[in-house]
């Protein structure tokens, strides 16, 4: 077979599969329809006029939703990377070069989750999401240094090595200027005491993407058996103020 026909006869394959899959995940919610959250597609629609259920439609998803992979009774934090993450790569590798640099296990778990919100969450205020979501998990250092990492992305630190990234100035524009908000929250991280701790995120941060590194979470089990506490009930079950945001990545689509 000509390498060409069974590249087709792969792809055909993919398809058919991926087809079979969805066949089985739509019988699996039979009648029950899935209604998005608002700010799943506000923009998309104008969310004023709200979320139309189709007409005619009595039953809703209550549950965990068919079409995602099962998560386990007690859900671990590589329970998520494995489940409910999109592509991790960028958090290893980050992870990676904090250990490599001889940085401070706090600094490696904090490079390791600090960008969690981005590939499981919510994209907006990310650094402010994923540092509520490990907040009960964490030493605080940690969750602070998360939450800050994203506003000290916008604002250089020539003493630390730290520039503005290009990839921002390709991003966002030459003439974009960080908002109000978040030059008034660089200016209260700038006088704390964890400063250093949240400018090693963003200084392991910025170079960081090379699509073609391998690495596995494996490489961080230790790191993160001694500096997250794994609650025993699981992540969502557990009563933390943070479980619910870990019960929403679980059943994102859940009526209520
Ligand atoms: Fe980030
Ligand atoms: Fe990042």
């Amino acid at each position: 077979m000509a390498p060409d026909e069974s590249g087709a006869k792969r792809s055909v394959d993919v398809v058919s599969e991926a087809d079979r899959l969805e066949a089985e995940a739509a019988a699996a919610l039979e009648d029950q329809t899935v209604l998005k959250s608002v700010l799943y597609v506000s923009g998309e629609i104008d969310p004023r006029g709200g979320v139309a259920a189709p007409a005619g439609r009595r039953r809703f998803l209550i549950g965990e939703d068919p079409r995602l992979p099962a998560m386990p009774e007690a859900p671990t934090i590589a329970d998520f990377f494995a489940l409910r993450f999109g592509p991790s790569s960028h958090l290893l590798q980050s992870a990676r070069r904090a250990r490599k640099a001889g940085c401070d296990e706090k600094v490696v778990l904090a490079c390791l989750l600090h960008d969690i919100a981005v590939i499981g969450f919510i994209r907006a205020d990310h650094g402010f999401w994923a540092a509520q979501l490990v907040e009960p998990y964490v030493d605080p250092e940690i969750a602070w240094a998360i939450r800050m990492h994203q506003v000290l992305r916008f604002f250089p630190d020539d003493e630390a090595g730290y520039e503005y990234p290009q990839m921002y100035v390709d991003f966002f524009g030459e003439d974009f200027e960080p908002p109000r908000w978040l030059v008034a929250e660089y200016e209260r991280a700038r006088k704390h005491r964890w400063y250093m701790t949240a400018r090693q995120i963003t200084l392991n941060d910025e170079y960081s993407f090379d699509p073609n590194a391998v690495v596995s979470l494996d490489e961080f089990v230790d790191v993160i058996g001694r500096n997250f506490r794994q609650p025993e009930e699981g992540l969502g079950f557990d009563g933390s103020p943070a479980a619910h945001m870990w019960r929403t990545i679980i059943a994102p689509t859940r009526f209520l």
